[in-house]
């Protein structure tokens, strides 16, 4: 996958430099650099004045040892100003901003699951957009409003986040997902938090799916909702998926485990048929004919009171 945004990446780019600096200057025979300290007993340190190439690779371990705990606590930093300041990247009809994000809990979903290593996708953008950029998974954000990306895109460069792994897509789910191509990766993560009107969860979950590896987490948001709770009950009836846990009220976390099969007639969801749309002496009938040790005693009793068999 393209790299969408190059020149978003603005990350411990300051604090980088000013380490490279030190570190040319530890080369060059300076005193032994401050963050050394935390790798006493770890690495032997060359007497100073020692040969440049083990200077050269104390530095070096060093520098890496201290970029990782820099950016875990940028990180960390960044997550709580999220969580703390929610901001409002959200814009409704009549005008305005609002935040429509997700809860603390599902957002610390994303950062304690995602790294830099995954494949991620979300439909809807917003706090989320942000923890899959603090992860800085390789991540594809689809919401129809331009608006919306670049006051997410604004809020990372002034938070120091990088967007750069970011592929920003100004499209309706329903028109992009079906068009989406990986080059044969598959998806570590998938958030589904676009539309929320019928069938559009249902349009989401059904192309995202087979971009999901197995192994792979599925979250759904907002299954309070008829129009999502019913992706949410099928879930829990498919064998290619296992419900992982709630996080807060309205977010399912499923795992994918298997393939999934099309065929209605295979799916457990559809095992037992529902007639409440009948009359209820129909539904009576209906069930009754569903049970075939019934159906043979039905047919006696029906054939006995001289009546009508259901057609179908
Ligand atoms: C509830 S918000 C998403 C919140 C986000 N997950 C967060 O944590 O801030 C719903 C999002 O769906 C987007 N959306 C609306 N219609 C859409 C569509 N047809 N396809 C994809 N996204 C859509 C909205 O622009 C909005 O970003």
């Amino acid at each position: 996958m393209e790299p969408a945004n190059p020149g978003d990446g603005c990350d411990l780019a300051v604090s980088a430099a000013s380490w490279r600096k030190a570190f040319v200057r530890y080369l060059r025979g300076g005193d032994r650099l401050p963050w050394m300290e935390t790798m006493s007993g770890q690495i032997q340190e060359p007497h100073s004045g020692g040969p440049l190439g083990s200077r050269f690779l104390l530095a070096r371990e060093a520098m890496r040892r201290q970029m990782l705990v820099a950016k875990t606590e940028h990180r960390d930093v960044a997550l709580r100003h999220l969580l703390t300041t929610r901001p409002k990247f959200h814009s409704p009809e009549g005008g305005g901003l609002e935040c429509w994000g997700l809860g603390p809990g599902p957002l610390q979903l994303i950062t304690n699951t995602v790294s830099a290593d995954s494949l991620t996708l979300e439909t809807g953008a917003g706090l989320s957009t942000v923890c899959f950029a603090i992860q800085g998974s390789e991540h594809i954000c689809i919401s129809p409003s331009p608006q919306e990306h670049e006051r997410i895109r604004a809020y990372c460069r002034g938070h120091g986040i990088s967007t750069h792994r970011i592929r920003f897509v100004a499209m309706p789910s329903e028109l992009y997902l079906p068009t989406l191509e990986l080059g044969g990766r598959k998806l570590d993560f998938a958030l589904i938090d676009g539309a929320h009107g019928f069938p559009f969860a249902i349009i989401d979950y059904f192309y995202v799916n087979r971009h999901l590896r197995r192994g792979a987490l599925l979250a759904l948001d907002d299954v309070d909702w008829p129009s999502v709770g019913v992706l949410h009950r099928y879930l829990l009836t498919e064998p290619a998926f296992e419900f992982v846990r709630f996080i807060g009220p309205r977010l399912g976390v499923y795992r994918k485990v298997g393939e999934t099969h099309i065929s209605g007639a295979c799916q457990v969801f559809n095992k037992k048929r529902n007639y409440s749309h009948l009359p209820l002496w129909r539904q009576v009938r209906k069930r009754i004919e569903d049970v075939p040790a019934l159906v043979k005693s039905y047919r006696t009793l029906v054939k006995a009171l001289g009546l009508q068999m259901d057609e179908t």
